[in-house]
């Protein structure tokens, strides 16, 4: 039987990187049936709607989707995709694995970045509860709730465990927000006082700032509340060498959506020019999820293989190749 994916393409650089994603997973052998399902910024505004129903039928038939960025229509009021996908299918945690690649210059060259981002994606200041009371005073109200915590904060400890890592930091501003944070740190103690092999740790999200960019070695695993998940988690992808190259993951009690950090980038978009690491090593996520554990080795290792040789890079990376050219290469490695 087949492992049926939903595939959406999505637009500006999407289509070009999945197009690469999809032909790294086919070499690896896994027995893989796509199913595409459009969605970009015409179709959005062409529908007026942010998830076509096909797209959420398909979903809800495969349970796992494979994304490309899509391009958020500035005007009309229309809802980002990836926080209605979020709400729609109740994605509840982000997860980010934060990797040096060998062969990337970084500011960190003297070091070794290994650390994975649990970000709760449901709530807090996402939860577009917003209002004028009068004229020129708003209100943005912050949601934390305790169901949302301790689900977050058990996945991540859950995760820790099984894949043997060290620690979990949890990172808050309950020196401020003492109901809110104080709420979301009392979950996290909770749920580690009964993971006592792993290490607890807290940090307030300033400091927690700081010490990432001049100690990022480190960290293990961050466990934080939706908008200092969403902000750390492209300062880590700073910290290993830009957007092209960090993965991530969707992941909800029945649905899981495997997707790169980065946006659909329309200043590069149709040129070549993108680097599809980020949705390869997405779609490594998405084997080890389907239990493909060989093909997903097969697949890391040999964009591994691709950095450390340092020949066929991408421009934001500091080569020359093209998307295609990186693929071929990463293809090469595969089959050899
Ligand atoms: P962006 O991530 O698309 O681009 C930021 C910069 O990084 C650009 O200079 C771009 O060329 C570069 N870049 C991004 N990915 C790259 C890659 N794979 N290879 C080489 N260079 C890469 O962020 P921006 O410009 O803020 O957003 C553009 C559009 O994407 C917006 O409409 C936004 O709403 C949407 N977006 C969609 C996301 C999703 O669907 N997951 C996530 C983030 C943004």
């Amino acid at each position: 039987m087949p492992h049926y994916c939903t595939l959406i393409p999505g637009d500006g650089i999407g289509p070009e990187v999945a197009h690469a994603a999809v032909r790294a997973v086919e070499a690896t052998g896994v027995d893989i049936c796509w199913r595409r399902s459009e969605l970009n910024e015409a179709i959005i505004l062409e529908s007026g709607k942010t998830l076509p129903h096909y797209l959420l039928d398909s979903l809800n038939e495969t349970h796992v989707g494979l994304k490309g960025p899509v391009t958020t229509p500035v005007a009309g009021g229309f809802q980002s995709v990836n926080v209605a996908l979020r709400k729609a299918l109740d994605l509840f945690a982000n997860v980010r694995p934060v990797r040096t690649l060998p062969g990337i210059k970084t500011r960190f060259d003297d070091v070794r970045i290994d650390m994975v981002i649990f970000r709760e994606n449901t709530e807090d200041l996402y939860s577009g509860l917003e209002h004028e009371i009068v004229k020129d005073v708003v209100t943005s109200l912050k949601v934390i709730t305790r169901i949302a915590s301790e689900r977050i904060a058990r996945y991540a400890f859950n995760y820790a465990k099984t894949n043997r890592r060290r620690q979990v930091t949890a990172i808050h501003k309950a020196n401020i927000m003492k109901l809110a944070d104080g709420l979301f740190l009392r979950c996290c103690r909770e749920v580690a006082a009964q993971f006592p092999e792993i290490q607890y740790k807290e940090l307030i999200v300033d400091n927690a700032s700081l010490q990432l960019v001049i100690r990022p070695e480190t960290f293990d695993i961050l466990l934080l509340p939706n908008l200092y998940g969403d902000i750390v988690s492209d300062l880590a992808a700073g910290l290993v060498g830009g957007l092209g190259i960090v993965p991530g993951a969707n992941m909800g009690e029945t649905h899981a959506i495997f997707e790169a950090v980065h946006g659909s980038a329309p200043d590069i978009a149709g040129q070549g020019k993108a680097n599809p690491t980020a949705l390869m090593l997405s779609a490594v996520m998405l084997l080890t999820h389907l239990g493909e554990n060989e093909s997903a080795c097969k697949l890391q290792n040999a964009v591994e293989t691709v950095y450390r040789e340092g020949k066929q890079l991408t421009g934001d990376v500091g080569g020359t190749a093209s998307t295609e050219e990186f693929t071929d290469a990463v293809l090469r490695t595969i089959k050899a």
